[in-house]
């Protein structure tokens, strides 16, 4: 009796916040199962017009008890998004993880420049997409700027589900103590406690927590998740941090959760 449902949670952003770390640890949870690649249903229009059955065929496999859990991070920035969403289950869970906005800024450059890198490309420093040359403010038509204005985009959310849908994750915390996270992210799915620290042991080599299935399955993400990032000028850094700081007060005042976000 194992079906393909429609999933009960998405994960739909932000982009280098951790999604792909926050979907692999709640799957630790015998409830909950994934699906593994990025569907991008909601925010490709070719994808989307295949219609809502063409998705839930990209489901995994599951018992009916089980609850199925994607993400595709493109689906928080998405205009579309929403309201598409909204039409499939205007009742569904959703998640944002989110990580301080500068260094979030600095993680989505980084995984650009190392396309770039590996076509064999030059790419800008970050320093000169992130501050507009002409007036030395910060340029907000750069994406990686405006993906971490994360008030900008929950407020478009807003207008389809109440704040009571969403429960947003931490991502810095994520890293450094995934269990309380995750303990969060049960309570929110209404799903008994199951994940316990046997499930995350600390892999010094990576440098991040790992994830333990059982006694003989564990695995570490792949080496595309936690990239060395490059150094950044310090002014521009305090530019950017300044900048952020009213929309993320914004953020926390809507969102009811702070964060020590300078
Ligand atoms: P960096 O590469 O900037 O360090 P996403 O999956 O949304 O693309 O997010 C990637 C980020 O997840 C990585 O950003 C990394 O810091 C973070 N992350 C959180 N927990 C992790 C874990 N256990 N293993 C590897 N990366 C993790």
């Amino acid at each position: 009796n194992l079906v393909q449902q429609l999933p009960k949670a998405i994960i739909i952003g932000v982009r280098k916040g951790g999604t792909r770390a926050l979907l692999e640890m709640l799957n630790l949870h015998p409830a909950v199962v994934k699906a593994s690649q990025e569907i991008h249903f909601f925010d490709n229009d070719e994808n989307y017009a295949k219609g809502i059955e063409w998705y839930r065929k990209k489901m995994p496999f599951s018992y009916p008890h089980q609850i199925t859990i994607e993400k595709s991070p493109a689906y928080f920035i998405t205009e579309e998004v929403p309201e598409r969403i909204y039409k499939m289950n205007s009742s569904i869970k959703l998640l944002i993880i989110v990580r301080e906005p500068t260094t979030r800024a600095i993680s989505d450059y980084t995984q650009v420049l190392e396309g770039k890198e590996r076509k064999n490309k030059t790419y800008y420093k970050f320093e000169k997409l992130a501050i507009d040359p002409n007036t030395c403010e910060v340029n907000t038509k750069y994406k990686a700027v405006r993906t971490s204005i994360y008030t900008k985009h929950l407020e478009r959310w807003l207008k389809y589900f109440p704040i009571e849908q969403f429960h947003i994750v931490d991502g810095d915390r994520l890293i450094t103590e995934p269990l309380p996270e995750l303990q969060l992210v049960e309570k929110f799915l209404n799903l008994p406690p199951r994940i316990s620290q046997y499930n995350l042991y600390f892999n010094a080599t990576r440098g991040f927590y790992c994830l333990r299935f059982n006694i003989v399955f564990n695995k570490c993400l792949a080496g595309s998740k936690g990239r060395i990032h490059p150094e950044v000028d310090t002014s521009v850094i305090t530019k950017l941090r300044k900048f952020f700081h009213p929309f993320n007060q914004k953020f926390y005042q809507i969102t009811g959760r702070t964060f020590n976000w300078p």
